[in-house]
């Protein structure tokens, strides 16, 4: 699924920037260059949305209880 229509990046985009380390909205957006000129900057909320779902679920799976 796009998330930014401007640079034409998609969700598993997003997903691999994340595991080079980009680990906030701020260093995605930086990376894409989503500030450039000709970007109009609607996709920041929803890359917002998939960081903090990154987020909360990298948590919970932190805090799953280890089966034997
Ligand atoms: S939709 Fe991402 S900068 Fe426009």
């Amino acid at each position: 699924m796009y998330v930014c229509l401007c640079k034409g990046l998609t969700e598993s985009d997003v997903r691999e920037a994340g595991r080079q380390g980009c680990l906030t909205t701020r260093q995605i957006i930086a990376e894409f260059g989503l500030r450039e000129n000709g970007c109009c900057g609607r996709c920041a909320k929803n890359i917002h949305e998939l960081v903090s779902l990154a987020k909360s679920q990298l948590e919970r799976a932190c805090h799953k209880p280890v089966s034997s």
